[in-house]
């Protein structure tokens, strides 16, 4: 039986891991040593890990992988992606060199504004509180000017405040809609500022609109937050080349081959259990460029999805057709992101992936990151509609099984060299490695 403790967070570091080990583990030693195998030898490297949450006992690695030979709007990029998923990263450069040599891939930022909300409760007239709402609109700007001056001198801030009535759904529920540029900052802490210097302002001001009833003085500030919904901050991004160009398997022709992918893509448009699939793979691409250079994930993969779900029903993000014996394959896709503030100056390799970037704005990320998850979303469809999804995906984990089963160097290299021409499986693994095994001991 575990047991609660009070004051965790106040103990060391060691104290921490002394409670963990001796309550959770049997081999309370072994536990320890996993734990401290994973701490950073430099002392500041270790430290600055210890402080990016509460009770850090350890690091947990990711590979740090890189795909080349990305061509976006003519410029050549290293794209740096961190994942565990054996298969994504050589997915990638695999895709990243088929277009290559068909022109790369072409984006554009639609748009970059971002929303917050305040939520509040208003029980009275609707025609008072719009006027309220104007005569106050011009101070809850003023009274933020401290928050916003910084980015209102790069050309950013707030663009506009809007009251919205939302009583149709709850009683006496409306917002401050609030649309923001923040540049190049992601903006979460900026906007969430404002937002919260609005509630204050608005609350103290309702106590002083005379036209209000000493009930309605009284506004109900619920919550004040930016929202990872952000159907305009948008990019699109975008490959096509003549269907006789589009393949280089000889076992299907290019014009099958174009057909097929975009019957693949018309599914996951009209059948959501495909749709969340095909979207996942997306995001694979996604999600790894944008942790690699210290976005938030959670909020990515939550703004996209709900994107994807905008028509009311979950769809593809992506999209194909032929025409005119092109093919053309792009997608738009929301994203929220920044290449200043929060980790992006912290975390070594962070900084190191957006160099390896050529430090990007916001407005490039946007492009790079969306082209990572094209590509990927590129290299899954080729992959079903052709060889299927396992040939590749379980070359690519060959060595997690080599691993599990703690094959030497020696192994790897024989086993990954007969697996060159033999099928992948599981137990196709198990066999040749015992089979290498029995050889050997003899
Ligand atoms: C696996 O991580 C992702 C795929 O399932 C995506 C897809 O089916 O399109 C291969």
């Amino acid at each position: 039986m575990s047991k609660s403790i009070a004051g965790f967070s106040k103990l060391s570091k060691e104290k921490k891991i002394d409670w963990i080990v001796n309550t959770y583990f049997s081999d309370s030693e072994e536990a320890r040593n996993i734990l401290k195998q994973y701490w950073n030898t430099n002392q500041k490297v270790q430290q600055l890990h210890d402080e990016f949450i509460e009770n850090t006992i350890t690091n947990y690695y990711l590979p740090l992988g890189v795909a080349p030979n990305f061509l976006i709007n003519n410029k050549l990029y290293t794209i740096p992606m961190a994942i565990e998923e054996s298969s994504v990263v050589a997915a990638a450069s695999k895709a990243a060199k088929f277009w290559l040599d068909r022109g790369g891939f072409k984006t554009k930022v639609i748009s970059t504004t971002k929303i917050g909300q305040v939520h509040f409760i208003f029980k009275g007239d609707f025609s008072k509180l719009q006027s309220f709402f104007k005569e106050v609109k011009p101070k809850l700007l003023s009274d933020s000017k401290d928050l916003t001056k910084n980015m209102e001198s790069r050309g950013g801030g707030i663009l506009d405040i809007e009251l919205r009535d939302k009583t149709e759904n709850i009683d006496g529920y409306y917002q401050l809609h609030t649309s923001f540029e923040t540049l190049d900052a992601m903006g979460a802490n900026f906007i969430n500022s404002c937002l919260e210097q609005f509630a204050k302002t608005f609350k103290t001001e309702a106590l002083n609109f005379t036209s209000f009833t000493e009930d309605e003085k009284h506004i109900e500030i619920i919550m004040s937050i930016l929202s990872n919904y952000v159907p305009d901050c948008l990019v699109r991004v975008e490959v096509n080349c003549k269907v006789e160009d589009l393949n280089e398997n000889n076992a299907i022709s290019s014009e099958e081959f174009a057909t097929k992918f975009v019957q693949a893509v018309n599914i996951a448009e009209i059948e959501p259990y495909r749709a969340v699939t095909h979207n996942k793979g997306i995001m694979n691409g996604i999600d790894a460029v944008v942790l690699a250079t210290g976005n938030d994930f959670r909020a990515i993969e939550a703004g996209v999805h709900a994107y994807a779900a905008r028509k009311g029903r979950y769809s593809s993000l992506s999209h194909a057709k032929i025409e005119n014996g092109i093919f053309t394959f792009w997608m738009e896709i929301p994203l929220a992101l920044g290449t200043v503030g929060g980790l992006t100056k912290l975390h070594p390799l962070v900084k190191l992936s957006l160099e390896l970037l050529h430090h990007p704005s916001a407005k490039e990320l946007m492009q790079i990151v969306a082209v990572a998850g094209l590509a990927q979303n590129f290299a899954a469809i080729r992959s079903l509609t052709t060889t299927g999804i396992q040939q590749g995906h379980m070359k690519m984990h060959l060595m997690n099984i080599l691993n599990q089963f703690e094959a030497s160097n020696d192994e790897k290299k024989l086993l990954t060299e007969y697996f060159k021409t033999n099928t992948v499986t599981h137990s196709a693994v198990v066999e040749a490695i015992n089979k290498l095994r029995v050889v050997s001991d003899k």
